[in-house]
């Protein structure tokens, strides 16, 4: 027990600090508008200064015209049982053949584009449940949940591709190309996948529909069956695999080109074999490392062809035209256009420069102008422009027509003045929606990224170029040979 006088010590010890708290604490607070201190303040260090104004870069002049969805009829359906059958000569065998055959298309930016390769799988017999779209955008699940618009680059509808039968897998965060090869990798390894197909998304695919397959150095010319042997692109694809499978076990095999690795097959123990894809080296160059260290490993890596493989940066007008329906035709109400179409996005582009000088002119005399977006609709062609009153052409006329269109939009992609991958950055907008990022300087990163995994590419074998093996490189040779230019 505490002695009287000493509670009472303590209690106003107590006090005592409270009082000289208060105090300080009033002093403190009516400093704040004391100018004396401030004044005293000044001589110590000098005021603040105003933050400098940033100077802006100039940026560009002619907006890309407004994305415009390229599937009409899927956006008004209710469901699967609402879109056209897939072409019967293509339709996928049923039921399911007894090989897996699971096929990856890796999606960043350009929903029409993913949409257009998605459903030239389907009309070109890709079992669609077999079909999973790598949803790699960096936006979580703000695609899941319907935050982003049509007008963001990072738009992808996982409605519709449910509804197309498709799967969508969400990366964690954004990859780059050799760490999203390497999620491919992973994720087959989950899901125990010896094998799997993975496609690039700017590409359209093609049966053999009018053709035989070209030769090659394994099926020398004329490859011709007798009699004629239609298979799908699905068809050849699963035909290579199970040629694949029953190699014995002297021939190793790592991949199987379609056409490059715009469409390939991969054996999934083999990729383990040599360590995985380079994450150091990011994209450009990263596949030139890969398919080095597997060859040189042994394994083997053959191209095989399974049909047409189209290079694209453009989405045709509107994909129901890859289904083959003709008016009038086949259940529901099928309205297709008998001739595929597509707006050339440089045509466009160069419109909308023309407008954007005249607009600049008309501005500078002092005149009014027009609304530079309400142009931009003209320029969209409307559905409407669908000749439904010409006579029906016979099916392999439907297809030379869309391989006209498909040879129209890859020139497309070649001659586009502002470099062959522009696809990937059309959409720019979507300010205010999550995760969002301004399209021309996420283009500028991903480019300096480019850049650089050419330079560790340059560093680890002590060449700049893919051609590895006449440099008499091999594998062990890593970041041991000196840089062999100046
Ligand atoms: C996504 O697709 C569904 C089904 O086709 C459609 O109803 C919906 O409007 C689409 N969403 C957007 C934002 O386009
Ligand atoms: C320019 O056009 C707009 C829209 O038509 C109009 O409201 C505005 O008054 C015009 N300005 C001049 C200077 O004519």
């Amino acid at each position: 027990m505490l002695q009287i006088r000493y509670k009472h010590v303590l209690l106003l010890s107590i006090s005592a600090v409270f009082v000289v708290a208060v105090f300080f604490l009033r002093e403190d607070i009516s400093s704040v508008s004391r100018p004396i201190i401030e004044e005293v303040h000044d001589k110590i260090s000098p005021p603040p200064e105003l933050p400098k104004k940033p100077k802006y870069k100039e940026t560009s002049s002619v907006p890309y015209p407004p994305v415009k969805e390229n599937f009409p009829l899927a956006q008004a359906a209710h469901s699967a049982a609402d879109l056209p059958p897939i072409p019967s000569w293509n339709a996928p065998p049923k039921p399911h053949v007894e090989e897996k055959t699971p096929l990856f298309i890796g999606f960043t930016r350009n929903w029409r584009v993913l949409q257009q390769v998605v459903v030239s799988y389907i009309t070109a017999g890709w079992p669609a449940e077999d079909i999973y779209v790598i949803e790699n955008t960096g936006v979580m699940d703000s695609n899941k949940n319907g935050l982003l618009s049509l007008q963001n680059p990072f738009f992808l509808n996982h409605t519709r591709l449910n509804m197309l039968g498709v799967n969508v897998i969400q990366t964690p965060t954004l990859f780059t190309f050799a760490q999203l090869q390497n999620f491919y990798l992973y994720t087959s390894i989950q899901k125990k996948w010896d094998y799997y197909f993975w496609s690039h998304m700017d590409i359209i695919v093609a049966s053999y529909e009018d053709r035989d397959p070209p030769a090659t150095p394994e099926q020398p010319a004329p490859h011709h069956e007798e009699p004629h042997k239609f298979r799908s692109v699905y068809q050849n694809c699963l035909l290579a695999l199970r040629k694949t499978l029953a190699l014995p076990k002297t021939e190793p095999w790592a991949m199987r080109f379609f056409s490059y690795d715009r469409l390939a097959l991969v054996n999934v123990q083999t990729f383990i074999d040599v360590g995985g894809w380079d994450t150091l080296i990011p994209f450009y160059t990263t596949d030139c490392d890969m398919h080095f260290r597997l060859s040189d490993s042994g394994y083997s890596i053959e191209e095989v062809p399974v049909g047409m493989v189209y290079d694209v940066a453009a989405s045709l007008d509107d994909l129901v035209v890859m289904y083959r329906q003709q008016p009038g035709s086949g259940p529901g109400p099928f309205k297709v256009p008998l001739q595929p179409t597509f707006k050339d996005p440089n045509v466009i582009e160069a419109e909308l420069q023309a407008i954007a000088d005249s607009e600049a002119k008309a501005a500078h005399d002092g005149l009014n102008s027009t609304l530079l977006e309400t142009r931009q609709e003209d320029l969209i062609p409307r559905q409407d422009d669908w000749h439904e009153d010409t006579a029906i052409p016979s099916p392999s006329q439907s297809f030379l027509d869309l391989l006209h269109t498909y040879d129209a939009i890859t020139a497309s992609k070649h001659a586009s003045s502002r470099g062959r991958n522009t696809w990937q950055a059309r959409a720019t907008g979507g300010k205010g929606e999550p995760f969002y990022r301004d399209s021309a300087g996420f283009e500028t990163g991903i480019q300096m990224t480019i850049e650089h995994g050419r330079r560790v590419f340059g560093q680890k074998w002590g060449h700049r170029d893919c051609d590895l093996p006449q440099q008499g490189l091999h594998v062990g040779d890593e970041w041991r040979v000196v840089q062999d230019w100046e």
